[in-house]
């Protein structure tokens, strides 16, 4: 079925669930799913001393063709805007023959720090001459990986100089398949840290995944054409883009933008997105804080834009296999594999940039912003039906957005 859903968002909402569940087959229960509340009982399994639930909306991004398969994306986020964003972005992209997205392998890096050490150098060459033997106690942690085609595949050692003296930092280099990888990693790194001890004299302290996770990497790619967007934009971003390339201030906010994308999606999968957002801004930083994001112009004069970070998500373990939304949120999806959830994120995150700069090229984003803020507003003034998107759009169209003049407004518009 195709992604490509005009007026999604006039659409009531029982109609825009309807549509929902006939493009991913979903069942009764589902439906049920989305209408329900996480359980208490599972809520306490999940965290500690647990009193409430925080909502966050559910958004529906539309239009999305990745590497020529139709997406409806989920996105949990409390930011008016992020959605409508990401659809209008993927309606564009799509005249251009949509996203197209390559992942390389899962690959976690597993850190063993070793300090107090005489020799670090001696010491290293010893971790690399016993690889064999590291990687066959790593993979005597987890067997159910290893017979996946997962487990540790290499060892590679580092010396760094700190202010303590020099240490060798030991990664393991582990395939983790589809999960996320933390709880493999970890365990695999503390069971290794005896032997290290053992064959370097030294001392381990820290034993953890590094979320720089430079191995386990998505990029994505679309043009978006120009006599769809104009020429006035195209040119708009080039400088956006230019500009953050160039300043690390505006280079956080730009990669802010794409991670509101990236973030509401794992969000509604019950993904570890400080992780991701950890990942991510490191990578930004190897060589001086960078946009995340790459923007050209092709001989035709479109505007092709490029997105490379590392996506350390799994579609197995943790929350996004318990919580029931989450796992509702993954049918919905309907990726199949951690790779391909990970090519869908970069793609996210490359609309949700081309949404956003574009916008601040063109008119700004603060009319977006004020139609939503608008709405709330009426709601707040006590406005019902029809008439929220009536007294919304005059204060909007007057560029009053004030509870007073809502109320004015609704006033004017009951007795009229
Ligand atoms: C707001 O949440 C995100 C933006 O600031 C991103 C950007 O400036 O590129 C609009």
């Amino acid at each position: 079925m195709d992604s490509r859903i005009s007026g999604f968002y006039k659409l009531s909402l029982d109609e825009r669930r309807k549509k929902v569940i006939e493009f991913s087959s979903l069942s009764e229960d589902d439906l049920n799913i989305m209408k329900s509340q996480l359980p208490m009982d599972i809520a306490e399994r999940m965290i500690e001393n647990v009193i409430y639930l925080m909502e966050v909306p559910v958004g529906i991004a539309t239009n999305f063709l990745i590497n020529g398969k139709d997406y409806l994306i989920p996105m949990a986020i409390e930011e008016p805007s992020v959605v409508a964003a990401a659809s209008n972005a993927a309606r564009i992209a799509r005249e251009g023959g949509g996203f197209f997205t390559t992942t390389s392998e899962p690959l976690m890096i597993g850190q063993v720090q070793v300090v107090k050490l005489k020799d670090p150098y001696f010491s290293k060459a010893k971790v690399i001459e016993n690889k064999n033997n590291l990687i066959r106690i790593a993979n005597e942690q987890d067997p159910v990986l290893v017979s996946l085609g997962g487990g540790c595949k290499d060892i590679e050692a580092r010396v760094i100089d700190t202010s303590l003296g020099e240490m060798l930092i030991v990664h393991l280099i582990v395939d983790v398949r589809d999960a996320m990888g933390a709880n493999a990693v970890n365990t695999m790194a503390e069971a290794v840290a005896p032997y290290i001890e053992e064959i370097t004299g030294g001392k381990v302290y820290l034993r953890i995944l590094s979320n720089l996770a430079t191995y386990r990497m998505a990029y994505a790619r679309a043009v978006f054409p120009k006599k769809v967007i104009g020429e006035d934009a195209v040119e708009g971003i080039i400088y956006a883009y230019e500009f953050a390339r160039r300043d690390p201030y505006r280079a956080a906010t730009h990669n802010k933008g794409i991670m509101n994308g990236i973030d509401a999606v794992l969000i509604a999968t019950a993904n570890d997105w400080r992780a991701v957002e950890a990942g991510a801004h490191a990578y930004a930083s190897l060589n001086g804080y960078q946009s995340l994001t790459k923007w050209e112009v092709n001989n035709e004069g479109d505007l092709e834009g490029f997105i490379e970070l590392p996506l350390a998500v799994g579609t197995v373990g943790g929350a996004s296999s318990t919580h029931p939304k989450a796992k509702l949120a993954r049918k919905i999806l309907n990726v199949k594999d951690s790779r391909e959830f990970a090519g869908v994120l970069a793609a996210v995150g490359l609309a949700q940039n081309f949404a956003a700069i574009r916008a601040l090229a063109q008119e700004g984003i603060q009319r977006g912003h004020m139609s939503l803020h608008a709405r709330n507003i009426a709601i707040m003034a006590g406005a019902e039906g029809e008439l929220i998107d009536k007294v919304a759009d005059e204060m909007v169209k007057e560029g009053k957005v004030r509870l007073d003049r809502a109320k004015e407004l609704l006033k004017k518009f009951k007795n009229s």
